[in-house]
């Protein structure tokens, strides 16, 4: 018999190996009490968040959490159900009519995850026959979609819109094609050349497909992501997103203008042959989308604190993802996986914890420290952060 985990042996190496060094385990943490969305206490002690994706703040608000528990003693735990028979109650479609509002748009499909919004959207419209054209640093739920849909696949150089044209030109004639972008960049924290590379998409003849999911709530002026601040938005055929991250629950989602968006209830296998989501978890995330759609001063204070974190980083001598704070996430490069682990067991020590990120979710096999900051990070938490960074930094040797 050949062992199939035999694949896995050189990972399993290279994990004990880090482990025998003693350090702790960097995917393997426990957040024992979650007290507020920048506060948990981590092995006993109270550490400041700075490595979720609860960039707007929205997993403790008092009205969020009064529809949750409403809509669970009302309607109970689950729905036992797919979408298309017994899972679709009243806030299902309250819900997609939050998502309509929120975007301005004619359509919403509410999955039971980002990732799955992914794998169905992209798998269904983008079949044999028809061409994907994808930055090369996309998510894995865009890669499994594309996989799973039999597409040829095209990858471009990230963010080069040169080389995005080249291939959408060398497609053949008459075939069809998706190019498929994100907002933002969730390792590096960088954001995409919406409004260039959507026109000459457009002038191509591509439909676009763009995944917000880390700009939802923060990035443009209702929230509504990256190609909302770029101008681009209506040109757009499809925005996938998540409510994990600044919805602050579960689920996944896509919002469209196309005439026939509709049909895709029937023909999406990632929608029709799963459970759909749990009634207080889509009450949770209508009313905090609703919320979301009035928290400009939100947004202003989150940009604050990514400007301030970015400034501060840099000062202390840590080399960056981005020159300029363009997002919420601030990805800190580490020389490599060794020093990336010691810093970041050096900062849980100090009570901070980061996101360790490693090959291969990194671009070119590089180890970060990934930040993502929150909306409700007090000024004075990014200076405790800046001090635990500079104390860990020079103790691991990371800085001088
Ligand atoms: C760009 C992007 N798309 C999709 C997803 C999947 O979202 P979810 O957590 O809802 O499955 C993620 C998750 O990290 C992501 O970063």
């Amino acid at each position: 018999m050949t062992d199939l985990f035999s694949k896995f042996d050189p990972l399993i190496e290279q994990r004990e190996a880090l482990l025998k060094t003693g350090l702790t385990d960097p995917f393997n943490l426990v957040m024992e009490k979650v007290e507020s969305p920048t506060v948990a206490v981590c092995n006993g002690k109270r550490t400041i968040l700075l490595g979720t994706y609860n960039y707007m703040g929205m997993t403790f608000d008092p009205d969020v959490i009064a529809a949750g528990k409403e809509a669970l003693d009302e309607f109970g735990s689950g729905t036992t159900g797919s979408r298309v028979l017994n899972g679709t109650y009243g806030g299902h479609k309250a819900v997609e009519q939050a998502l309509k509002d929120f975007y301005a748009m004619d359509h919403a499909m509410v999955f039971s995850t980002g990732y799955q919004a992914n794998l169905g959207v992209i798998s269904t419209i983008a079949g044999k026959d028809d061409y994907i054209i994808l930055d090369i640093d996309s998510h894995a739920s865009i890669y499994d979609g594309c996989a799973m849909g039999n597409a040829q696949i095209v990858p471009f150089r990230h963010n080069d819109i040169e080389a995005l044209e080249k291939r959408l030109k060398r497609v053949p004639e008459g075939a069809g094609k998706l190019v498929v972008l994100e907002g933002v960049y969730s390792m590096l924290g960088d954001i995409a050349p919406l409004k260039e590379m959507v026109a000459v998409s457009k002038a191509n003849g591509a439909m676009v497909l763009v995944d917000e999911a880390h700009s939802m709530g923060f990035i443009g002026e209702h929230g509504r992501g990256v190609a909302e601040a770029q101008g681009t938005i209506d040109d757009v055929d499809f925005i996938i997103g998540t409510f994990s991250k600044s919805v602050g629950t579960v689920g996944g989602f896509c919002v469209s203008n196309h005439p026939k968006f509709e049909i895709l209830r029937l023909v999406c296998r990632p929608y029709v042959f799963t459970a759909s989501l749990p009634p207080s978890v889509v009450a949770t995330a209508a009313t905090s989308i609703r919320k979301l759609m009035d928290s400009a001063d939100k947004r202003a204070h989150l940009w604050e604190n990514s400007k301030r974190l970015h400034q501060g980083l840099r000062q202390l001598g840590f080399q960056l993802g981005t020159d300029e704070p363009q997002s919420a996430i601030i990805a800190v490069i580490m020389p490599d996986l060794e020093k990336g682990a010691t810093m970041w067991e050096a900062l849980l020590n100090e009570g901070l914890y980061v996101n360790l990120a490693r090959p291969p979710a990194t671009p070119a096999g590089m180890t970060l420290l990934r930040c993502s900051l929150c909306a409700l990070h007090s000024e004075d938490q990014v200076g405790e952060i800046l001090g635990m960074f500079a104390a860990a930094g020079r103790a691991t040797g990371c800085i001088s």
